[in-house]
Protein backbone atom coordinates (compact mmCIF):
# COMPACT_ATOMS: atom_id res chain seq x y z
CA UNK A 1 0.00 0.00 0.00
CA UNK A 2 0.65 3.89 -0.12
CA UNK A 3 1.98 4.35 2.90
CA UNK A 4 4.49 1.37 2.93
CA UNK A 5 6.03 2.41 -0.58
CA UNK A 6 6.21 5.95 0.99
CA UNK A 7 8.04 4.34 4.12
CA UNK A 8 10.21 2.22 1.52
CA UNK A 9 10.93 5.31 -0.20
CA UNK A 10 12.52 7.15 2.61
CA UNK A 11 14.40 4.23 4.25
CA UNK A 12 16.03 4.15 0.42
CA UNK A 13 16.69 8.00 0.80
CA UNK A 14 18.02 7.84 4.44
CA UNK A 15 20.68 5.10 3.52
CA UNK A 16 21.78 7.82 0.90
CA UNK A 17 21.37 6.04 -2.06
CA UNK A 18 20.38 7.77 -5.04
CA UNK A 19 16.90 7.86 -7.07
CA UNK A 20 16.87 7.49 -10.75
CA UNK A 21 14.34 8.69 -13.26
CA UNK A 22 12.94 5.21 -13.70
CA UNK A 23 12.39 4.32 -9.93
CA UNK A 24 8.91 4.75 -7.88
CA UNK A 25 9.13 8.10 -6.46
CA UNK A 26 5.97 10.05 -4.43
CA UNK A 27 4.12 12.52 -6.50
CA UNK A 28 4.89 15.05 -4.79
CA UNK A 29 8.61 13.81 -4.79
CA UNK A 30 8.89 14.04 -8.28
CA UNK A 31 6.40 17.52 -8.57
CA UNK A 32 9.04 19.65 -6.08
CA UNK A 33 11.89 18.43 -8.07
CA UNK A 34 10.12 19.81 -11.54
CA UNK A 35 9.64 22.60 -9.60
CA UNK A 36 12.73 23.49 -8.42
CA UNK A 37 15.08 22.34 -11.21
CA UNK A 38 13.11 24.00 -13.89
CA UNK A 39 13.01 26.90 -11.48
CA UNK A 40 16.81 26.33 -11.52
CA UNK A 41 17.04 26.12 -15.42
CA UNK A 42 14.94 29.26 -16.23
CA UNK A 43 17.50 30.78 -13.61
CA UNK A 44 20.39 29.94 -15.35
CA UNK A 45 19.17 31.29 -18.75
CA UNK A 46 17.44 34.17 -17.40
CA UNK A 47 20.72 34.90 -15.85
CA UNK A 48 22.51 35.27 -19.13
CA UNK A 49 20.82 38.58 -19.56
CA UNK A 50 21.83 40.99 -16.99
CA UNK A 51 25.42 40.27 -18.07
CA UNK A 52 25.42 39.44 -21.56
CA UNK A 53 24.29 43.22 -21.65
CA UNK A 54 27.88 43.98 -20.84
CA UNK A 55 29.65 41.88 -23.63
CA UNK A 56 30.14 44.36 -26.25
CA UNK A 57 31.39 46.71 -23.39
CA UNK A 58 33.80 44.57 -21.80
CA UNK A 59 36.60 46.75 -20.86
CA UNK A 60 39.60 44.50 -22.52
CA UNK A 61 39.65 42.17 -25.38
CA UNK A 62 40.81 39.28 -22.02
CA UNK A 63 37.68 40.42 -20.60
CA UNK A 64 35.50 40.02 -23.10
CA UNK A 65 36.28 36.55 -23.79
CA UNK A 66 36.38 35.38 -20.25
CA UNK A 67 33.01 36.69 -19.87
CA UNK A 68 31.59 35.66 -22.99
CA UNK A 69 32.86 32.04 -21.62
CA UNK A 70 30.83 32.66 -18.40
CA UNK A 71 27.63 33.57 -19.84
CA UNK A 72 27.97 30.66 -22.83
CA UNK A 73 28.69 27.99 -19.90
CA UNK A 74 25.19 29.29 -18.24
CA UNK A 75 23.71 28.28 -21.16
CA UNK A 76 24.93 25.06 -20.79
CA UNK A 77 23.72 24.55 -17.02
CA UNK A 78 20.33 25.52 -18.22
CA UNK A 79 20.17 22.86 -21.01
CA UNK A 80 21.65 20.24 -18.72
CA UNK A 81 19.05 21.51 -16.01
CA UNK A 82 15.97 21.09 -18.58
CA UNK A 83 17.43 17.64 -19.73
CA UNK A 84 17.24 16.45 -15.70
CA UNK A 85 13.50 18.02 -15.75
CA UNK A 86 12.96 15.97 -18.44
CA UNK A 87 13.80 12.61 -17.22
CA UNK A 88 10.61 13.54 -14.82
CA UNK A 89 8.14 13.11 -17.27
CA UNK A 90 7.45 16.93 -18.33
CA UNK A 91 8.54 18.25 -21.56
CA UNK A 92 11.18 20.77 -22.03
CA UNK A 93 8.65 23.02 -24.41
CA UNK A 94 6.08 23.10 -21.67
CA UNK A 95 8.99 23.73 -18.97
CA UNK A 96 9.93 27.18 -21.25
CA UNK A 97 6.26 27.91 -22.05
CA UNK A 98 5.93 28.42 -18.46
CA UNK A 99 8.63 30.80 -18.18
CA UNK A 100 7.51 33.02 -21.22
CA UNK A 101 3.81 33.00 -19.55
CA UNK A 102 5.24 33.84 -16.54
CA UNK A 103 4.27 31.02 -14.46
CA UNK A 104 7.51 29.86 -13.65
CA UNK A 105 9.69 31.39 -10.85
CA UNK A 106 13.15 32.22 -11.81
CA UNK A 107 15.83 33.63 -9.23
CA UNK A 108 15.09 37.07 -7.88
CA UNK A 109 18.43 37.96 -8.30
CA UNK A 110 18.20 38.48 -11.53
CA UNK A 111 15.70 40.87 -12.12
CA UNK A 112 17.98 43.70 -10.95
CA UNK A 113 19.93 45.92 -13.06
CA UNK A 114 23.84 45.80 -14.19
CA UNK A 115 24.10 49.25 -13.87
CA UNK A 116 28.24 49.54 -14.37
CA UNK A 117 31.15 47.22 -15.56
CA UNK A 118 31.67 46.85 -11.62
CA UNK A 119 28.24 45.28 -11.89
CA UNK A 120 30.33 42.27 -13.92
CA UNK A 121 32.53 42.02 -10.47
CA UNK A 122 30.11 42.04 -8.29
CA UNK A 123 27.93 39.34 -9.90
CA UNK A 124 30.61 36.93 -9.98
CA UNK A 125 31.86 36.94 -6.82
CA UNK A 126 28.23 37.23 -5.14
CA UNK A 127 25.89 36.09 -6.88
CA UNK A 128 27.83 32.82 -8.07
CA UNK A 129 29.83 32.82 -4.84
CA UNK A 130 25.96 32.28 -3.54
CA UNK A 131 24.69 29.91 -6.17
CA UNK A 132 28.09 27.79 -5.45
CA UNK A 133 27.12 27.81 -1.74
CA UNK A 134 24.00 26.63 -2.56
CA UNK A 135 24.72 24.13 -5.73
CA UNK A 136 27.87 22.29 -3.25
CA UNK A 137 24.78 20.79 -1.44
CA UNK A 138 22.66 19.97 -4.11
CA UNK A 139 25.48 17.55 -5.51
CA UNK A 140 24.34 15.71 -2.68
CA UNK A 141 20.87 15.81 -3.72
CA UNK A 142 18.82 12.56 -3.57
CA UNK A 143 17.77 12.91 -7.29
CA UNK A 144 20.45 11.22 -9.52
CA UNK A 145 20.28 13.39 -12.79
CA UNK A 146 20.14 16.65 -10.44
CA UNK A 147 23.09 15.74 -8.13
CA UNK A 148 25.28 14.57 -11.40
CA UNK A 149 24.35 17.66 -13.06
CA UNK A 150 25.27 19.90 -10.59
CA UNK A 151 29.08 18.36 -10.34
CA UNK A 152 30.12 19.72 -13.58
CA UNK A 153 27.95 23.36 -12.71
CA UNK A 154 29.77 23.73 -9.54
CA UNK A 155 33.01 23.11 -11.56
CA UNK A 156 32.21 26.23 -13.72
CA UNK A 157 30.23 28.35 -11.39
CA UNK A 158 34.16 28.67 -9.36
CA UNK A 159 35.48 30.00 -12.61
CA UNK A 160 32.95 32.46 -12.53
CA UNK A 161 33.10 33.48 -9.03
CA UNK A 162 36.63 33.93 -9.46
CA UNK A 163 36.28 35.62 -12.70
CA UNK A 164 34.42 37.86 -10.71
CA UNK A 165 36.59 38.17 -7.68
CA UNK A 166 39.21 39.20 -10.31
CA UNK A 167 37.39 42.03 -11.60
CA UNK A 168 36.67 43.72 -7.85
CA UNK A 169 40.44 43.17 -7.05
CA UNK A 170 41.48 44.70 -10.04
CA UNK A 171 39.04 47.89 -9.72
CA UNK A 172 39.38 47.78 -5.69
CA UNK A 173 42.79 48.26 -5.73
CA UNK A 174 42.49 50.67 -9.07
CA UNK A 175 42.35 54.25 -8.93
CA UNK A 176 39.88 56.00 -6.15
CA UNK A 177 37.22 56.14 -8.94
CA UNK A 178 37.50 52.34 -9.60
CA UNK A 179 37.13 51.51 -5.52
CA UNK A 180 33.88 53.82 -5.28
CA UNK A 181 32.92 51.95 -8.18
CA UNK A 182 33.43 48.57 -6.88
CA UNK A 183 31.95 50.25 -3.70
CA UNK A 184 28.62 50.88 -5.43
CA UNK A 185 28.22 47.75 -6.81
CA UNK A 186 28.96 45.64 -3.59
CA UNK A 187 26.31 48.31 -1.95
CA UNK A 188 23.73 47.79 -4.69
CA UNK A 189 24.41 43.67 -4.98
CA UNK A 190 24.80 42.48 -1.16
CA UNK A 191 21.23 42.34 0.08
CA UNK A 192 19.85 40.59 -3.31
CA UNK A 193 22.71 38.55 -3.20
CA UNK A 194 21.24 37.70 0.34
CA UNK A 195 17.95 37.02 -0.68
CA UNK A 196 18.58 34.63 -3.16
CA UNK A 197 18.78 31.63 -0.81
CA UNK A 198 15.32 32.18 -0.25
CA UNK A 199 12.86 33.26 3.03
CA UNK A 200 14.06 32.44 5.91
CA UNK A 201 13.30 28.77 7.17
CA UNK A 202 10.74 29.66 9.21
CA UNK A 203 9.22 30.98 6.27
CA UNK A 204 9.84 28.56 3.73
CA UNK A 205 7.35 26.57 2.43
CA UNK A 206 9.11 23.69 1.08
CA UNK A 207 11.74 23.57 3.33
CA UNK A 208 11.28 20.90 5.56
CA UNK A 209 9.99 18.01 3.10
CA UNK A 210 12.98 18.68 0.94
CA UNK A 211 15.70 18.33 4.17
CA UNK A 212 13.66 15.16 4.58
CA UNK A 213 13.71 13.64 0.97
CA UNK A 214 17.20 15.23 1.16
CA UNK A 215 16.49 17.02 -2.40
CA UNK A 216 17.86 19.96 -0.20
CA UNK A 217 20.61 19.09 2.27
CA UNK A 218 20.86 22.51 4.01
CA UNK A 219 18.04 24.93 5.05
CA UNK A 220 17.67 28.63 3.18
CA UNK A 221 19.66 30.10 6.62
CA UNK A 222 22.28 27.56 7.55
CA UNK A 223 23.30 28.40 3.15
CA UNK A 224 22.73 32.38 3.81
CA UNK A 225 24.74 32.02 6.92
CA UNK A 226 27.81 30.12 5.61
CA UNK A 227 28.07 32.52 2.55
CA UNK A 228 27.97 35.72 4.80
CA UNK A 229 30.73 33.69 6.85
CA UNK A 230 32.92 32.78 4.01
CA UNK A 231 32.28 36.42 1.75
CA UNK A 232 33.04 38.81 4.90
CA UNK A 233 36.42 38.30 4.86
CA UNK A 234 36.88 38.88 1.05
CA UNK A 235 35.62 41.85 1.10
CA UNK A 236 37.99 42.68 3.70
CA UNK A 237 41.16 41.75 1.48
CA UNK A 238 39.84 43.92 -0.96
CA UNK A 239 39.35 47.29 1.50
CA UNK A 240 35.24 47.19 0.67
CA UNK A 241 32.47 47.86 3.01
CA UNK A 242 29.64 45.76 3.27
CA UNK A 243 26.15 47.80 3.44
CA UNK A 244 25.27 46.37 7.00
CA UNK A 245 25.98 48.46 10.05
CA UNK A 246 25.06 45.49 12.01
CA UNK A 247 27.00 42.96 10.16
CA UNK A 248 29.52 41.94 13.71
CA UNK A 249 31.57 38.98 14.28
CA UNK A 250 29.70 36.37 16.90
CA UNK A 251 32.26 34.95 19.16
CA UNK A 252 30.29 32.54 21.12
CA UNK A 253 28.00 31.62 17.68
CA UNK A 254 31.07 31.59 15.40
CA UNK A 255 29.01 33.51 13.04
CA UNK A 256 28.54 36.71 11.51
CA UNK A 257 25.42 38.38 12.82
CA UNK A 258 23.56 40.39 10.65
CA UNK A 259 20.93 43.00 9.81
CA UNK A 260 17.17 42.28 9.03
CA UNK A 261 16.69 41.20 5.57
CA UNK A 262 14.09 43.53 3.58
CA UNK A 263 11.80 40.85 2.57
CA UNK A 264 8.97 42.60 1.70
CA UNK A 265 11.51 43.68 -1.22
CA UNK A 266 12.04 39.91 -2.01
CA UNK A 267 8.12 39.20 -1.92
CA UNK A 268 8.02 42.23 -4.06
CA UNK A 269 10.94 40.70 -7.15
CA UNK A 270 9.37 37.19 -6.84
CA UNK A 271 6.16 38.44 -7.76
CA UNK A 272 6.95 40.04 -10.93
CA UNK A 273 7.61 43.66 -10.02
CA UNK A 274 11.29 44.03 -9.14
CA UNK A 275 13.03 46.62 -11.58
CA UNK A 276 13.74 44.19 -14.61
CA UNK A 277 11.07 41.36 -14.12
CA UNK A 278 9.05 43.20 -17.45
CA UNK A 279 12.74 43.45 -19.35
CA UNK A 280 14.13 40.16 -18.50
CA UNK A 281 10.75 38.54 -19.91
CA UNK A 282 10.08 40.60 -22.82
CA UNK A 283 13.71 39.87 -23.53
CA UNK A 284 13.41 35.79 -23.05
CA UNK A 285 9.97 36.04 -25.50
CA UNK A 286 12.21 38.10 -28.03
CA UNK A 287 14.85 35.25 -28.11
CA UNK A 288 12.42 32.70 -28.31
CA UNK A 289 10.23 34.16 -30.97
CA UNK A 290 13.58 34.91 -32.93
CA UNK A 291 14.97 31.68 -32.56
CA UNK A 292 11.56 29.63 -33.96
CA UNK A 293 12.98 29.59 -37.44
CA UNK A 294 15.77 27.59 -36.09
CA UNK A 295 13.92 25.07 -34.23
CA UNK A 296 11.86 24.73 -37.13
CA UNK A 297 14.60 23.85 -39.68
CA UNK A 298 16.43 21.77 -37.27
CA UNK A 299 13.19 19.90 -36.92
CA UNK A 300 12.30 19.67 -40.24
CA UNK A 301 15.93 18.39 -40.80
CA UNK A 302 15.67 15.57 -38.50
CA UNK A 303 12.85 14.30 -40.22
CA UNK A 304 14.52 14.24 -43.47
CA UNK A 305 17.61 13.00 -41.99
CA UNK A 306 15.34 10.02 -40.37
CA UNK A 307 13.60 9.44 -43.74
CA UNK A 308 16.74 9.22 -45.59
CA UNK A 309 18.28 6.33 -43.05
CA UNK A 310 14.63 4.42 -43.71
CA UNK A 311 16.00 4.12 -47.74
N1 LIG B 1 14.11 33.78 -6.16
C1 LIG B 1 12.89 33.41 -6.62
N2 LIG B 1 12.08 32.59 -5.95
C2 LIG B 1 12.52 32.12 -4.77
C3 LIG B 1 13.77 32.44 -4.24
C4 LIG B 1 14.58 33.32 -4.99
N3 LIG B 1 15.78 33.70 -4.57
N4 LIG B 1 13.92 31.81 -3.06
C5 LIG B 1 12.79 31.12 -2.85
N5 LIG B 1 11.95 31.33 -3.87
C6 LIG B 1 10.60 30.80 -4.00
C7 LIG B 1 10.58 29.30 -4.05
O1 LIG B 1 10.83 28.86 -5.36
C8 LIG B 1 9.21 28.99 -3.56
O2 LIG B 1 8.29 29.27 -4.60
P1 LIG B 1 7.18 28.22 -5.13
O3 LIG B 1 6.75 27.41 -3.94
O4 LIG B 1 6.14 29.06 -5.73
O5 LIG B 1 7.86 27.38 -6.14
C9 LIG B 1 8.99 30.06 -2.51
O6 LIG B 1 9.87 31.12 -2.85
C10 LIG B 1 9.23 29.60 -1.11
O7 LIG B 1 10.60 29.28 -0.87
P2 LIG B 1 11.12 27.91 -0.26
O8 LIG B 1 10.00 27.18 0.38
O9 LIG B 1 12.31 28.19 0.56
O10 LIG B 1 11.50 27.14 -1.62
P3 LIG B 1 12.60 26.04 -1.90
O11 LIG B 1 12.57 24.96 -0.89
O12 LIG B 1 12.45 25.65 -3.32
O13 LIG B 1 14.02 26.81 -1.71
C11 LIG B 1 15.81 27.57 -3.15
C12 LIG B 1 14.41 27.85 -2.56
C13 LIG B 1 16.82 27.53 -2.04
C14 LIG B 1 16.14 28.67 -4.15
C15 LIG B 1 15.77 26.16 -3.83
O14 LIG B 1 14.71 26.10 -4.75
C16 LIG B 1 17.03 25.81 -4.54
O15 LIG B 1 18.01 25.39 -3.93
N6 LIG B 1 17.01 25.89 -5.89
C17 LIG B 1 18.11 25.48 -6.74
C18 LIG B 1 19.12 26.55 -6.92
C19 LIG B 1 18.68 27.66 -7.79
O16 LIG B 1 17.59 27.71 -8.35
N7 LIG B 1 19.55 28.62 -8.02
C20 LIG B 1 19.24 29.70 -8.93
C21 LIG B 1 20.12 30.83 -8.77
S1 LIG B 1 21.78 30.48 -9.04
C22 LIG B 1 22.10 30.66 -10.65
O17 LIG B 1 21.31 30.43 -11.47
C23 LIG B 1 23.44 31.15 -11.08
Amino acid sequence: NEQEMLDKFQQYVDGENKVEPKDWMPEAYRKTLIRQISQHAHSEVVGMLPEANWITRAPSLRRKITLLAKVQDEAGHGLYLYSAVETLGVKREKTIQDLLAGKAKYSSIFNYPTLTWADIGAIGWLVDGAAIANQVMLCRTSYGPYARAMVRICKEESFHQRQGYEIMMTLAFGTPEQKAMAQDALNRWWWPSLMMFGPSDDNSPNSAQSIKWKIKRKTNDELRQEFIDKTVPQAEYLGLTIPDPHLKWNEERGHYDFGPIDWDEFYNVISGNGPCNKQRLDARIKAHEEGRWVREAAAAYAKKAAQRQLE
